[in-house]
């Protein structure tokens, strides 16, 4: 409970580098300039990234398209835009002026460059002479950059990504972070050159390849440059279901996980939930730009309050006893409990008819909602005209909706659908069967039918986990 004698202690200490809360600027438009980072931090940002700096580039406009759905405007935002356009000397002296200035907050300063061990060595020398507090590798962005051999180019080829931290780590005094594309199949390999390379830290996701949609009218691609588009980088809340899944894919890797390597986790944190969310499967950091980009510098408020108000609810003193602390609960498939069974129940009181529930039960999941008359008689799905129905009758005067619950396979189809809170709940039920596991009784049968020694000694040579 929060009170005045408990507040969470937001501070972090993420691999040497500290501010005073885990919310940091992304390397991306709000950190763009020293003027920006100033009022950032004035806002209340416990650090910033700032935009990737290099030799210098042209960006175009239109830049930024973006995907709004069901009233919700960018629910992702997808860009075209390079690194800094700005001269290579003001961000490096813009940057020493910020950290002059905030000595209590993380500037950390994004780079990608040429790959040539000379020209790295060169931008990292530049980049600590500024005082900055670390160094942020981009080896994500997917457009413009990788078509030059840098960017995700560099990211989507472990080796690559070893060789060129091994450059940078040659010269470099402050901590360096390697930023990761999720444009990959296996996020864990170019985490493990990082490693292996000696990398400080790590952090994901940058953007994924996408084209935003087409503009029904003039037949273009959106954003359109000039009548062409093209692929450019996807961010926001609808991509952090992937970012979620390749920090936990991280954190649970024997090599990653295992030697402890700090995760900066971005990718769709909008609320302080989501923050909370990053924080326990397992990122140490938290970086933010398309919600900022969205509402403006001010969100940082609402993001330190909910957090702390969460973190003295459930006991938490410290952001580090927040960190990876649902990691243990992420599993594969072939440890879920085959025997677990949960079905939906609908509480009549909430229930307001709307009948998305049955249409999505009966024609797509397992037809086993029915629909009851107040006469108690189950109404037949083709003599009901539900969309008249739903329009035209008085919500009691409606058929009520009622799980089957011995025919409920536990879908959860309707749970999703459903559009009142806690009108659908999943219930756990006993199912009558003993607990038991794919990888169980895949081995039991492979006991009984095949050479199971055989079996091991392969799986083992192919690195293949025993569970
Ligand atoms: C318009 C735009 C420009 C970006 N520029 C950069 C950049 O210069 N360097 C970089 O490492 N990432 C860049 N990013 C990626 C972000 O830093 C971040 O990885 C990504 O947007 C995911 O976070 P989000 O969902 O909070 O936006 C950019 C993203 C956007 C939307
Ligand atoms: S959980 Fe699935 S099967 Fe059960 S009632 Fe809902 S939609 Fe139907
Ligand atoms: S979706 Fe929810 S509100 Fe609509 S009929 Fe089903 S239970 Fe009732």
């Amino acid at each position: 409970m929060k009170g005045w004698w408990r507040m969470a202690d937001l501070s972090i200490n993420f691999a040497g580098i500290r501010s005073p809360n885990p919310f940091w600027l992304a390397s991306a438009p709000p950190s763009n300039s020293g003027m920006q980072v100033h009022r950032a931090f004035e806002a209340g940002w416990g650090g910033a990234v700032w935009k990737t700096i290099g030799a210098p580039v042209l960006n175009v406009s239109n830049r930024y398209g973006a995907w709004h759905y069901g009233g919700q405007k960018m629910l992702a935002i997808n860009n075209v835009e390079l690194i800094s356009d700005r001269p290579l000397e003001t961000n490096l002296r813009e940057i020493a002026e910020v950290k002059r200035a905030w000595p209590d907050r993380a500037v950390v300063v994004s780079a990608m460059v040429e790959s040539k061990p000379e020209i790295w060595h060169d931008i990292i020398r530049r980049i600590q002479d500024t005082g900055a507090d670390g160094i942020e590798l981009n080896y994500g962005c997917p457009h413009g950059m990788s078509e030059r051999g840098m960017g995700s180019a560099v990211g989507q080829v472990p080796e690559y990504c070893e060789q060129i931290t091994r450059w940078v780590m040659e010269v470099a005094k402050i901590p360096v972070i390697v930023k990761l594309t999720p444009n990959i199949s296996d996020i864990v390999m170019p985490a493990r050159a990082a490693v292996a390379a000696g990398a400080n830290a790590v952090s994901l996701i940058n953007t994924l390849n996408s084209i935003i949609g087409v503009d029904l009218d003039t037949l273009e691609i959106t954003p359109n440059i000039g009548g062409k588009g093209g692929h450019g980088g996807y961010a926001g809340p609808a991509v952090k279901p992937i970012a979620l899944n390749m920090l936990a894919a991280l954190g649970r890797d024997s090599i990653v996980g295992g030697s402890k390597m700090p995760i900066s986790g971005m990718g769709g944190i909008s609320t302080w939930r989501d923050a909370a969310e990053f924080l326990l499967l397992g990122a140490g950091s938290l970086q933010l730009c398309t919600a900022v980009m969205h509402y403006g510098f001010r969100i940082v408020e609402d993001l330190c309050d909910g957090l702390s108000n969460w973190m003295d609810e459930k006991g938490f003193a410290k952001i580090s006893h927040v960190v990876g602390g649902s990691l243990n609960r992420v599993s594969d498939f072939n440890n879920f409990d085959l025997s677990f069974r949960a079905v939906a129940r609908i509480d009549q009181q909430k229930c307001i008819r709307c009948n998305l529930c049955y249409v999505a039960c009966n024609d797509t999941a397992h037809q086993c909602i029915d629909l009851i008359a107040k006469d108690g008689s189950v109404v037949q799905p083709q003599s009901y005209d539900i969309q008249a129905n739903g329009k035209d009758e008085a919500v009691n005067s409606r058929p009520s909706v009622h799980v089957r619950e011995v025919d409920c396979v536990g879908c959860r189809l309707c749970f999703n659908v459903c559009p009142v809170e806690d009108c659908i709940r999943m219930i756990e039920e006993p199912s009558g069967r003993p607990p038991v596991t794919w990888g169980q009784l895949s081995l039991s049968q492979r006991e009984v039918t095949e050479d199971w020694e055989k079996m091991k000694q392969y799986r083992e040579k192919m690195g293949i986990e025993i569970h």
